[in-house]
């Protein structure tokens, strides 16, 4: 039998039936009002999601170039930028803020480690910034960070929040408005079930008085020209028209479960996955407290490569697991459970890793991390 693909990474993760089904059927034209009459769908849809009353851009490029955007639409060269950094993606900001001439701040946590609010507050009081940037769910330390709470620091100020929010919306509450957020910014590859392609984002008013004096060159990630194309529901250059279509139906899916039952499940999901990798003796990166909905990092055992783990589970099962990056390559596998996935997807590949274990030569007592998985679904525990 060909071998079943299983998505256990964050991103591209599965995409359901009827959203695959929408994305198949005959183009429609761009210019047209059915495209302008689904484009005014999303934004409803999106602004309900993202907790905004403002229009929510959708950008054809993936998640990278919606932080582009909200950068280079900001941020002028020489402007003081802080940026908070535990894990790759925060590094990525930081880099790409550079990038655009920005003098960048970072503050720098451990790998596996939330950003600490107190220190957030200390250097917003030491010095004057025109943005922070911060990473909603830090996808490679596996961690969720408090945006509410860093927003809550930086609304008393000047600065703009930036929030890379890639990997988390659709899978974990977000409020931009409530929050303060400037800008938002997500994709569709991770929990909204969609292929990779799109990225989206909201700003906030305060965000477009720093839009209309940016001075950095931009073309394609121009927000003005994304503004005035909203007005009349289109986008000032040829969209993914069929990836728009797809979202149409997964955001349909989302709100039919419904929001907070949709954050429950990746919630129960992530305590299911880390009792069970608990209970089969190995430990999860994340404390607890910050442990990610969307994804959980395990570290592999003393002497044995997480890669070598990741290759016997994708090779006998199918199910392709994301390694570790940089300072985690080999020694942590990531087990995302984003977007389309499901308690028995969990259990299967609980069962599939317990086997793989053994195979590589480690001890496990069959069934346990199942047994652990269970009584988290069952809610016993
Ligand atoms: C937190 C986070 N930010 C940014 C990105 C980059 O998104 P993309 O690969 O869609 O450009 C990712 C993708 O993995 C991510 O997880």
């Amino acid at each position: 039998m060909a071998k079943k693909t299983r998505l256990l990474i964050p991103g591209p993760t599965p995409v359901p039936p009827s959203v695959a089904e929408a994305m198949a059927r005959p183009l429609i034209g761009h210019r047209t009002q059915d495209f302008g009459d689904l484009y005014a769908r999303l934004q409803s849809k999106l602004k309900k999601l993202f907790g905004t009353a403002n229009d929510v851009h959708i950008l054809t490029s993936s998640g990278t170039g919606g932080m582009e955007a909200a950068v280079a639409n900001t941020v002028n060269p020489g402007d003081r930028v802080l940026a908070l950094v535990a894990g790759k993606f925060g590094e990525r900001f930081a880099s790409l803020a550079r990038a655009y001439g920005a003098e960048v701040d970072t503050l720098e946590f451990e790998w596996g480690e939330a950003v600490a609010l107190d220190q957030v507050g200390e250097r917003l009081n030491q010095g004057k910034y025109k943005a922070v940037l911060a990473t909603h769910n830090e996808t490679s330390t596996t961690v969720i960070n408090d945006i509410r709470s860093i927003g809550a620091l930086t609304r008393g100020t000047e600065a703009l929040l930036l929030v890379d929010a890639v990997s988390s919306v659709g899978g974990a509450e977000i409020k931009a408005d409530e929050w303060g957020i400037d800008i938002l910014v997500t994709a569709s590859q991770k929990a909204l079930m969609v292929p990779p392609g799109l990225a989206m984002l909201s700003v906030s008013p305060r965000a477009w008085e720093a839009v209309s004096r940016a001075q950095s060159p931009r073309y394609y990630f121009s927000l003005p020209a994304a503004k005035k194309s909203i007005i009349k529901h289109n986008t000032p250059y040829t969209p993914a028209v069929s990836l728009f279509a797809g979202l149409d139906v997964a955001l349909d899916m989302i709100f039919a479960e419904g929001l907070a039952q949709v954050y429950q499940r990746h919630q129960t999901l992530a305590a299911a996955t880390r009792a069970a990798m608990t209970a089969l003796g190995l430990k999860p990166v994340a404390p607890e407290v910050c442990a990610s909905p969307l994804v959980t990092g395990v570290r592999a055992p003393e002497e044995m490569n997480a890669d070598d783990l990741r290759r016997i589970v994708v090779q006998e099962y199918g199910i392709l697991l994301a390694g570790g990056q940089d300072r985690f390559k080999g020694r942590v596998f990531r087990i995302a459970h984003m977007g389309y996935v499901d308690a028995v997807d969990m259990l299967g590949t609980i069962a599939a890793m317990e086997i793989s274990l053994a195979r590589a030569g480690q001890p496990v007592r069959f069934g346990s991390g199942v047994a652990a998985a269970q009584a988290v679904f069952a809610g016993r525990k």
